[in-house]
């Protein structure tokens, strides 16, 4: 038993927000209320730090099977506890890739035998992620996947999208997709404009996305199938996820916090800055930030994309696309949102809880009888990032060394403790 004291305890999907305590009995949420006992519990001091449902990531890469050696399930999910994340959800493109049940079965027991947090699989749009024919869909449902994507590169065409989000229709899966236009996106490493002319790198226009943006809104449409968008980079994007949204559209979309924190001007030759879709410009992250801030950005999801040392310590041009995420995601999110006032403190809950958990057609609430997954963190706490003292495997973050103010403190994970600061 653990009872949880005197934390301000922040639910926007009951619109709590008041200084409660939380009584946890085995791996469920037993009350919530003043003023709780509980003699034979543990007790957990929160005066001063907010308590909220547990964070679930939408989009992150365990690397596991295959690349172990940039990222297991195991250091994975011990980072993602570290970040204040209770559930994570993987993306397909390991090796081999997650198109068939065996697959997402292996990746399920592996985080039931070794993970910190709840691990849910998201299964493959194609096969292979080639862009050629449908994945196990509906095996890979019954094995536990909770949507589909080929993520690393878009839904090929817009008939195969057609056919998954017809399919997907019937399973009550979301269909994630990676927009990008592959002709303008070929052989290009950052976002085109002024920054990449003085680096003198290959850049590509904000359309890559957003003519794929609109492409997948269509097929939703003429679908009526339920469409994420991953990664979401530029404002042209954002315009078309509101206008779905206001025609009623099943259409929502995720921002990370390194796309509403850089911009393409503090791009540099260090390949920890190279990322898929690439760091935008400061119009466009400004309105990324107002996006986050109106509610029509739906969550934040970090794209955690480990890679080994030996592959991404080499010139920009020839590094992989990706960078760590989960251990620096709160603070960016207190940084660009909170403590720059753009949003309330519930809306930045929404945004890591009942956000991403409406993107995959679950609720996530901090009431009885519910699983006790809890995330506490500090609004004050002063720290810096150092990779070197990350669990993840990889340290390919452009944010080491950056000081923070406030940290997650507590993980809880179906009443345990995960992570403790
Ligand atoms: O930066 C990225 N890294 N973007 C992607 O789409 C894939 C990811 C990865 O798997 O490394
Ligand atoms: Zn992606």
């Amino acid at each position: 038993m653990l009872l949880i004291k005197n934390g301000r305890v922040v639910d926007p999907s009951t619109q709590t927000d008041a200084t409660l305590d939380v009584l946890v009995e085995g791996d469920r949420i037993a009350a919530v209320g003043p003023g709780l006992e509980a003699p034979s519990a543990e007790i957990v001091d929160a005066s001063g730090l907010v308590v909220a449902p547990g964070f679930i990531d939408i989009h992150c890469h365990l690397r596991e099977p295959g690349d172990e050696s940039s990222e297991t399930i195991e250091s994975g999910t011990r980072a993602a506890a570290r970040g204040g994340f209770t559930t994570v959800c993987c993306m397909p493109n390991t090796h081999p890739v997650n198109d068939n049940a065996s697959v997402t079965r292996f990746v399920v027991d592996r985080a039931a035998a070794v993970g910190a947090v709840r691990v849910w699989p998201i299964g493959a749009v194609s096969a292979g992620s080639r862009g050629e024919s449908l994945a196990e869909i509906a095996a890979m449902k019954e094995a536990g996947i909770v949507a589909i994507s080929d993520d690393g590169h878009p839904v090929a065409s817009a008939k195969l999208l057609r056919q998954a989000m017809e399919y997907c229709q019937a399973l009550d899966l979301p269909v994630i997709d990676h927009c990008e236009d592959p002709s303008l996106f070929a052989g290009a490493v950052m976002r085109e404009g002024p920054s990449s002319v003085r680096l003198g790198l290959r850049g590509m226009p904000a359309a890559t996305e957003s003519i794929c943006v609109a492409r997948d809104v269509q097929v939703a449409e003429l679908t009526g199938g339920r469409l994420h968008i991953a990664h979401l980079s530029a404002a042209e994007s954002l315009m078309l996820v509101r206008q779905a949204k206001r025609r009623g559209l099943h259409v929502t979309c995720e921002v990370t916090p390194h796309h509403f924190t850089l911009t393409d001007e503090e791009v540099t030759y260090d390949s920890r800055f190279k990322v898929n879709p690439p760091i935008a410009s400061r119009q466009d992250r400004d309105l990324l930030l107002e996006g986050l801030a109106d509610g029509s950005v739906d969550a934040i999801a970090t794209d955690h994309a480990p890679h080994e040392p030996a592959r991404k310590d080499v010139e920009f041009d020839l590094a992989p696309f990706g960078m760590i995420g989960f251990e620096t995601a709160l603070s960016l999110a207190l940084e660009q949102l909170y403590h720059s006032g753009r949003v309330t403190l519930p809306r930045l809950v929404e945004l890591f809880t009942s956000g991403p958990a409406r993107v995959l057609g679950i609720t996530r609430r901090l009431a009885p009888g519910e699983p006790a997954d809890l995330t506490l963190f500090s609004l004050d706490h002063p720290w810096t990032f150092r990779t070197v003292e990350s669990a993840s495997l990889s340290q390919n973050s452009p944010f080491d060394g950056r000081s923070f103010r406030g940290a997650p403190v507590l993980t809880v994970v179906a009443g345990q403790i995960a992570f403790r600061r």
